[in-house]
């Protein structure tokens, strides 16, 4: 019944043209034999989960793709800035907090679908410059030493907010904001049960530390598109895992 229907979402997606098939040029431009080559390196997460990935869609090295994975072994260059941020036209706890175009519009929506459940969402943090990431980095290691820091903050270059495509969500009360006891709050629970149906995955779960790198943060949110969400999200397993993608 699973496999029916991630095929059948699958198709579904596949054939609305969604924002993540029409913003991602290389897959118009990807040859017959490339496919072929590529689809046998398809990762297959275990025997009951075994869809084959488009082929297409691994692209996680390519900075610009919305699915590229920065973590402690997979850096952004210092110069890297993605060239189509925007100001996600959302509540925001300052004036500029922006993300790339396509993960600014799934926010928006995101937001909407969430106040109508009654939910005043804030968006806490989205895209930070290497040298605004290397100055939080050095402020939590001045404070706390650099192994505690780099448990929950990432250094300059390995932070996914440098893609332009995470974000930092709280409330406009700023009720368990950016703390742990913020999946107890009805925003953290509605995020954490909805955020893939608008292409966004929780990227540091609890207990997968040893996994992502980082500790619990149940404010952080990674735009993915909805394909690749809809799959990492019923897999119950981190990008990481899912990707098989830490060495
Ligand atoms: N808090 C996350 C890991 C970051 O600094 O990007
Ligand atoms: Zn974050």
């Amino acid at each position: 019944m699973k496999k029916f229907l991630l095929i059948l979402l699958s198709i579904m997606l596949i054939g609305c043209g969604t924002k993540t098939e029409s913003h991602d040029e290389s897959k118009e431009d990807i040859n017959k034999e490339e496919e072929s080559e590529m689809s046998e390196t398809t990762q297959v997460v275990d025997e009951e989960k075994s869809e084959e990935i488009p082929a297409e869609i691994l692209d996680f090295e390519d900075f610009n793709s919305i699915h590229v994975i920065i973590n402690k072994k997979h850096e952004l260059p210092e110069d890297y800035e993605p060239e189509d941020l925007v100001e996600p036209e959302v509540k925001k706890i300052r004036e500029s907090c922006p993300m790339r175009e396509e993960a600014a519009q799934a926010l928006k929506e995101m937001f909407e679908a969430a106040a109508k459940d009654g939910l005043d969402l804030m968006l806490v943090s989205g895209y930070r410059s290497y040298s605004y990431q290397k100055g939080l980095f050095d402020n939590y290691v001045a404070r706390d030493g650099e192994e505690a820091a780099n448990r929950y903050s990432a250094r300059p270059g390995q932070s996914e907010h440098q893609t332009g495509l995470a974000a930092d969500l709280g409330t406009s009360d700023q009720a368990c904001l950016l703390m742990g006891c913020f999946k107890d709050t009805e925003a953290g629970k509605w995020l954490a049960e909805n955020s893939y149906l608008f292409g966004f995955v929780l990227r540091y779960p609890e207990e997968k530390e040893e996994v992502t790198g980082y500790i619990y943060e149940p404010w952080h949110f990674r735009y993915i598109g909805l394909e690749q969400a809809y799959l990492v999200h019923e897999s119950g397993l981190t990008l990481e895992e899912y990707y098989d993608y830490m060495d």
